[in-house]
């Protein structure tokens, strides 16, 4: 997390005002599924300074939950978001977070960071945070990253598992189908190629995976309803400690 905190502080909004690949495809496929109009609750775990969720808010007619472990993140996705009464943000681990329930999940570039057990809690909250019939839409490393793939230290007996300046991990096809595929009916596994220009003059190349999966429908269409919001086991912080830097775990970042 430290790494993401420096990026933060020393770069800002390291990719620009650019949505991720994931946050378009959502748009477009919830578009498709004519869901882009249902009020849907929308949850963004690792929402970063909060690009995506500002591309979201301008196309879907949702409100917003975005969660993400680094302070300097959530401090930018704050201003970005300019207190959009639609939008709230915490301050937590995705382990950790128990937020009631959604009818998307968005986790863009942030499951290649989670170690295996890690890994199995993100499945946890995909079961507990998705409505029945629900949409995730996660990105992910390839383990045919070009730019990624091997750099830094292998970590001992995990396969396409390294520490550069974090830990990454690469997925193959059939481990995504094996791990998100008992979950979730997958609509899309695919792989893209794409480059990611940087605001500090780095170009990222990546190859990444796109999953939409579903959890299994107990009703057609969209699967949303309103007020399951209880976000238990977090503390929300009263406005005036909203540039407190020193916030715990847990809690709502005002916005
Ligand atoms: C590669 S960045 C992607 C940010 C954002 N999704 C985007 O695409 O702009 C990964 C983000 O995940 C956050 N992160 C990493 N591990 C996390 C965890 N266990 N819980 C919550 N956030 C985490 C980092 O702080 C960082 O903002």
């Amino acid at each position: 997390m430290d790494h993401w905190q420096d990026v933060y502080r020393h770069t800002g909004a390291v990719w620009g005002d650019t949505p991720s690949e994931i946050a378009r495809r959502a748009v477009t496929d919830l578009t498709s599924r004519g869901l882009h109009r249902a009020g849907l609750r929308v949850l963004d775990v690792g929402c970063g300074y909060g690009r995506d969720l500002a591309y979201l808010r301008d196309r879907l007619d949702a409100v917003f939950v975005g969660v993400d472990a680094s302070p300097a993140a959530l401090d930018l996705a704050r201003d970005r978001l300019a207190g959009d009464p639609r939008v709230e943000l915490y301050l937590a681990r995705l382990q950790d977070i128990d937020l009631g329930r959604f009818d998307v999940l968005l986790a863009a570039n942030v499951y290649h960071l989670l170690r295996p057990p890690e890994r199995d809690l993100f499945r946890r909250l995909v079961l507990g945070h998705l409505r029945p019939g629900g949409l995730l839409y996660l990105s992910t490393a390839s383990v045919r990253d070009p730019q990624h793939y091997g750099a830094g230290r292998a970590v001992p007996g995990e396969v396409h598992s390294f520490i550069d300046r974090g830990y990454l991990h690469f997925s193959t096809g059939d481990e995504l189908a094996d791990e998100l595929g008992g979950l979730l009916r997958m609509d899309v596994l695919e792989e893209i190629e794409y480059r990611e220009p940087r605001t500090d003059g780095g170009d990222h190349h990546h190859v990444s995976w796109i999953v939409i999966g579903r959890t299994p429908a107990a009703v057609d269409g969209a699967a949303h309803g309103a007020g399951d919001t209880p976000a238990k086991g977090l503390r929300r912080s009263p406005r005036d400690r909203r540039s407190n830097s020193s916030c715990t775990d847990g809690e709502r970042w005002d916005g």
